[in-house]
């Protein structure tokens, strides 16, 4: 198939073509093969064209309706007919949803730093989805296969790998409050919203383990909401920050979120976070913010951790590690 790179279709190619280096390094060979297939049939870019332009396009969340839906994705010719088959269904699921993975075990990574603050805390978490990453005191966690610490009842339990000298606590913070906000907060106790986060997570090795602490996490934030406010996290932070009690300390935390801002945006909740009666937390891919110039993490795909601005640590994307600076 000839490709006209400046055409929506051909843009189009760009993008899943890139999608499938990600997903090969991700480990998911299944939506590899998908993605560059989908990259060479005129069809399925016609139909993906035709949704509107922006994130509603993106492999990821093509991807997770279809296994919403319960289509096949492991193989190639088995997706494309189905997809054309259902893509009244399929669309419907594309304009209705967006890709929010939760991933749980970002807790492991983010526990060192919140449990060397003075407690108690109180938790404010911007892009949440549906809020599982604001209970790191409700979780076990274990360091290199040592002994569990944390909640002992907890059905969670999240294993990460160190290196360096990671501070690994004790015991996990005591947190008095928590609250969330994001453009659609997911609600830990709909069955229809865990799934989706199901069918966000990638098949390849890993995945069976992910979804299973999804669905643990799930049960403990279901148990106790949290308080989770829709809205644009630049204009609903200060009010979330206004209710915090004054008695404990305040710690503004993200994950996974800053790829979804622009430029300008990122300058603003940098600013923001300056002003803060607190901590900020950020646990960000890529170089999100200009003087992380320089910093370069042991792997591609390992995130930035840093506390009020300065970078202390690189963590596996979903938790599986951590690396003391
Ligand atoms: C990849 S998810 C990460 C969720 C969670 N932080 C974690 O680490 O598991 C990113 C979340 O950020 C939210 N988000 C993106 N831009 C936002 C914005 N401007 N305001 C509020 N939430 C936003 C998305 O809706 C999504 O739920």
């Amino acid at each position: 198939m000839s490709v006209d790179v400046n055409s929506e279709r051909g843009r189009m190619v760009a993008v899943y073509r890139r999608f499938a280096a990600s997903y090969a390094g991700g480990g998911s060979p299944e939506y590899e093969r998908i993605a560059l297939g989908v990259a060479q049939d005129e069809r399925l870019l016609d139909l993906v064209v035709g949704l509107p332009a922006g994130n509603k396009r993106q492999p990821n969340l093509l991807l997770g309706a279809v296994r919403f839906l319960g289509g096949p994705t492991d193989s190639f010719e088995g997706f494309a007919g189905w997809v054309v088959e259902h893509w009244e269904q399929v669309r419907g699921v594309v304009l209705e949803r967006m890709t929010q993975t939760n991933e749980v075990r970002r807790c492991a990574t983010l526990l060192p730093v919140l449990a060397s603050l003075e407690g108690p805390l109180a938790l404010v978490e911007v892009g949440a989805s549906a809020g599982l990453c604001l209970y790191p005191d409700r979780y076990r966690y274990s360091y290199d296969g040592g002994a569990p610490i944390g909640a002992v009842e907890s059905p969670v339990l999240l294993e990460c790998a160190t290196r360096g000298a990671v501070p690994v606590p004790e015991r996990v913070p005591r947190v008095v409050w928590r609250a969330g906000v994001d453009l659609n907060p997911l609600d830990a106790g709909s069955e229809a919203d865990v799934r989706w986060l199901e069918s966000l997570v990638w098949p390849g090795h890993t995945r069976q383990a992910r979804v299973e602490r999804l669905r643990a996490a799930a049960s403990v934030a279901a148990a106790e909401p949290p308080l989770l406010v829709r809205g644009n996290l630049l204009e609903a932070l200060p009010g979330l920050v206004a209710q915090a009690p004054r008695d404990a300390t305040l710690v503004v935390f993200h994950s996974a979120v800053a790829a979804y801002l622009s430029v300008q945006e990122r300058e603003r909740l940098e600013q923001m976070m300056g002003g803060l009666p607190g901590h900020w937390v950020c646990n960000e891919g890529g170089r999100v913010f200009p003087h992380w110039e320089g910093v370069r993490a042991p792997e591609p795909t390992d995130f930035t951790l840093a506390v009020d601005g300065r970078v202390v640590a690189y963590t596996g994307e979903h938790g599986q590690s951590l690396t003391w600076r």
